[in-house]
This record gives structure tokens, C-alpha cells and sequence, in this order.
């Protein structure tokens, strides 16, 4: 026998192909109509057309990716950067220069000014007012009256943030009007996202009208705020003096442009994915009143049932947390991600030509039967730890992977577990007659037109 006749054959890479198309479009619209019909449903089904599929939305080719460990790839890859519809449309609402929608060295730069504000180590310095907050939140309400969760939602959401990241003095006015401001944006933004009609929208409707004046007064918010803290001359360590004292890639201050994007980037992510998520908490206490007695035992157990839930408690409510994260697991707020290839590339053997508008969807992903057991079941006992290590990786990440990661999950998984912990302990839900709560698809995911009554524990 010789050498020769014992070498391995030569292994052969398959030339990577085009990724199959997914089934059930229709001639001329594509796929778009089932997207916009049963956009969760549509995307919770790709995966069993394959691991990346291609979509027809009329004449554009999209990508979808299905499967957590492609997921991962794509989000950790330099091939791929923030784009496609989503962001196209945001940019020009929102503003261009803010970390949300910019790419490359700018993003770097933006990331490492802002990053300071969420570290882990950061985020005890708002104890106080996310503990004000949440008590605050919880003790607005009077026994059996209806509450509408969606603007107490966002109510509480907004003004954490602001009080927070931005230390905004007067605080009560400016959070009311950022309040209303945001409600309305968030909803219209979502209708000029998926129906991209530019001059319809540019018509002297009143629903226009309300939005263009809702957009006008966000933008004199933040420059309002920006204006106070320059003419205090105060530079306390928080965000906005990191933002007013930045310095771009020459060393020169960023312009007043970049400044104002950057609050407003951060502000509209931050205040709309909290309220969905306490919107979401609010459905589950009332569905699953099991849980939320666990929940109420185990901070009396913590708190001695002497004294309100605190910051410090946090790390012991750990049936609180598996509750939210089985909660962000099943309704996630952001259901949708967007990403463009840079140059052509590879993904999962398949190829992705240059300048492809790629999605994929947390949701889908975190509901596959493939990643859990009884994969529909509300069980956030699934996340104590011996039984959470069998999710395959990339499976649960609802704050996203690699360097668009969220930076402020900390902040938000504090700031929803005191709200969940506080109201659990202190109220019970039921639906008013006129409740709905079915999922609502928007730029987040979330219950719709939720109406509780709240009934002391
Ligand atoms: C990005 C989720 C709360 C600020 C993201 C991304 C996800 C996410 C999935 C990544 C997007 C991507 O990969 O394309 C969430 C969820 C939240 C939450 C589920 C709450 C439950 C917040 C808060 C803030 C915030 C409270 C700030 C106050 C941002 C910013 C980005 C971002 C600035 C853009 C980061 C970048 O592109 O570098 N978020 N988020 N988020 N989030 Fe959050």
C-alpha cells in the first residue's frame, strides 16, 4: 500500500447556494401580504422552508434567517450592517447621526460615549429613582377603577429613562410631554415602515397632522433639554454630559445635530421596548395568577414583608426574574431585526449577495420547538439553571448579539424587575369588559387596547 493510495480524498466545500424561497407567495405581491396579515405567524413558519430562505416583497428579494446559530453568525459578522426598510424609514424621522442607525467607525465611536451610562457598575446610581418610579406606579391606582396600561406603560417607561440617563429637572412636565410626544411617533412610525406611501403621509390629514406635530414637539423637547443642562453649567457624571462633551475622530466636539440624535435614539428605543415589556408583564400577572402569588411570596420572603421591594432586592427575586424572562421569551418586543450585507457573502452555505436586506425575528426564533420543550408553554421555571442549559445557543437573546447588542439591558431588566416585583406584591388584575390584549405588531411587539382592574392583594 502507498502513501498515495491511503490519502484522503480532497474534501469538497459545496459551492454555497441561493437560499430556497419560501413558500406561499402570491403572483405580484410576494410574500408581502401574509406579512402584513399574520406577520408572527409568517415568520414563526420559515424556518421549516429552510435555514435561510428568500422573500418576494413585490419586486424586492429579502432574506430570512431561522435558525439561532445562523442568527448568531449574522449578528456577529462584519459582513452585515444596520439597514434595510426598518431603519431607512426611522433615519428620516428620527435623525441620521444618533447609534441606532449608524454603521462603521461613527458607531464605534458613539457606542464607547454612551457605554459608560449602562454598565453594570452604573446602574445602582438609579436605585433611587427607579424605586421612586416604581412605587410611584404601582400607588397610582385606586382599587376596581380601569386602568389603560398602554399609556401608564409608557408613562413609566419614558420617564425612568429621562429622569435616568438624561437627570432632567422639571422633570414633570417635560416627561408628560415626551410622554405624548413618543406614543404618537411610535405608532406612526410603524404605519410609514410597512406602508411606505412618502407624499400620502405628506397630506393635511388630521392623523398626519397630529404626528408631524407630535414629531415637531419631540425634537423641541430634547433641544429643550439640551439648551437647560448647557445654561446650568452643570456637568454631572451621567449621559448627557457625556453626549455635550464627545468628541468626534479628529478630536473636534460632535455637532449639535449628532448631539440631539443621540438623545433622541436613545430616548425612542429605550421608552417604547420597556413600556411593551411592562404592558406584557401586566397580561401575564392577570393570565397567570399562580406566578404572580409566587412572585408576591417571594419578595415578602426577601423584604420581610415589612417594607417596600428595593434595588438591593433584586438579585434575590429570582422567580421575579425568570417570570420576565419567560415573559421576554414568549413576547418579545422587538419581534424584528434587520441587517444589509456589506459586500457578497456566505451564510450557513448559502449565499447573500451584496447590498441583501436580511430579517430575522427573536420571536420566531424563541418559540421554535426545535430550541424548547413544550415550546408554547408559559413555564419560567424552564430558566432555573438546571434546567436552562439545554437552550441551544443564540436561542434566547432578546437584547440582541454582538456589537448592536442592547446596551441597556441591565438598566432594563433592574428597572422591570422592581415594577413586576412591586405591583405583584400589591395588586391583582382582572380584565375590564372592554380589555383586549391580543398581540399588537408594531416597531415593538405588545398587547393590544390592555384594560385591567387593579384588586388589592
Ligand atoms: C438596541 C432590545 C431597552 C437602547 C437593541 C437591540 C435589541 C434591543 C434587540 C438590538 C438591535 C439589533 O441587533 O439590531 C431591547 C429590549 C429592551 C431594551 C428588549 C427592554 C426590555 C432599552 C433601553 C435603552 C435601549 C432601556 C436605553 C435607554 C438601545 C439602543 C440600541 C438598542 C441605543 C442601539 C444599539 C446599537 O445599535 O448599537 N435593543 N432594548 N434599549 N437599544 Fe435596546
Amino acid at each position: 500500500m502507498t502513501v498515495e493510495s491511503v490519502r484522503p480524498e480532497a474534501v469538497q466545500i459545496p459551492e454555497p447556494r441561493t437560499p430556497p424561497l419560501a413558500g406561499g407567495g402570491v403572483p405580484g405581491l410576494g410574500h408581502g401580504w401574509k406579512l402584513m396579515r399574520d406577520p408572527l405567524g409568517f415568520l414563526a413558519r420559515l424556518r421549516d422552508h429552510g435555514d435561510v430562505v428568500r422573500l418576494r416583497l413585490g419586486p424586492k428579494t429579502v432574506y430570512a434567517v431561522t435558525t439561532p446559530a445562523l442568527t448568531g453568525a449574522l449578528a456577529l459578522s462584519p459582513a452585515y450592517e444596520i439597514g434595510g426598510p426598518l431603519w431607512d424609514s426611522l433615519e428620516g424621522l428620527l435623525g441620521k447621526n444618533g447609534v441606532a442607525t449608524a454603521n462603521g467607525p461613527m458607531h464605534r465611536r458613539q457606542r464607547r460615549t454612551i457605554q459608560p451610562a449602562f454598565r453594570l457598575e452604573a446602574i445602582p446610581e438609579y436605585a433611587p429613582v427607579m424605586e421612586e418610579e416604581a412605587h410611584a406606579f404601582a400607588g397610582r391606582w385606586q382599587p376596581g377603577e380601569t386602568i389603560d396600561c398602554t399609556s401608564e406603560a409608557f408613562r413609566v417607561a419614558v420617564r425612568v429613562a429621562a429622569r435616568c440617563l438624561l437627570r432632567i429637572e422639571f422633570m414633570d412636565e417635560r416627561a408628560e410631554r415626551l410622554c405624548a410626544a413618543l406614543a404618537t411617533v411610535f405608532r406612526g412610525m410603524y404605519r410609514r415602515m410597512v406602508i411606505p406611501a412618502g407624499p400620502l403621509y405628506r397630506l393635511p390629514f388630521p392623523a398626519n397632522r397630529r404626528f408631524n406635530r407630535a414629531l415637531a414637539d419631540l425634537h423641541l423637547v430634547v433641544d429643550e433639554i439640551i439648551a437647560e443642562r448647557r445654561s446650568s453649567g452643570q456637568k454631572p457624571d451621567d449621559l448627557l454630559t457625556a453626549l455635550l462633551e464627545a468628541k468626534d475622530g479628529n478630536g473636534d466636539p460632535i455637532s449639535e445635530q449628532e448631539i440631539h440624535d443621540q438623545v433622541v435614539a436613545i430616548l425612542t428605543p429605550g421608552g417604547e421596548t420597556i413600556a411593551s415589556m411592562v404592558m406584557s408583564l401586566l397580561h401575564v400577572l392577570t393570565e397567570h395568577p399562580g406566578h404572580a402569588a409566587r412572585i408576591r411570596e417571594e419578595v415578602e420572603s426577601v423584604t420581610g414583608g415589612g417594607r417596600p421591594v428595593a434595588f438591593g432586592d433584586i438579585r434575590k427575586l429570582s422567580h421575579t426574574n425568570n417570570v420576565i424572562v419567560e415573559t421576554m421569551r414568549l413576547r418579545p418586543a422587538v419581534w424584528i431585526l434587520t441587517r444589509r450585507a456589506v459586500t457578497e457573502t456566505e451564510l450557513g452555505n448559502y449565499r447573500i449577495p451584496a447590498g441583501a436586506d436580511i430579517v430575522y425575528s427573536p420571536y420566531a426564533i424563541q418559540r421554535d420547538r426545535r430550541s424548547y420543550e413544550r415550546h408554547l408553554e408559559f413555564d419560567p421555571d424552564r430558566w432555573l439553571p438546571e434546567r436552562s442549559e439545554d437552550v441551544p445557543k443564540y436561542a434566547m437573546r432578546p437584547f440582541g448579539v454582538g456589537n448592536r447588542k442592547c446596551p441597556g439591558d441591565h438598566f432594563s431588566m433592574a428597572q422591570l424587575t422592581l415594577i413586576t416585583a412591586t405591583v405583584a406584591s400589591k395588586w391583582r388584575f382582572e380584565h375590564a369588559p372592554e380589555s383586549n390584549g391580543a398581540p399588537r405588531v408594531g416597531i415593538t411587539l405588545r398587547p393590544n387596547g390592555l384594560l385591567l382592574k387593579p384588586i388589592p392583594r
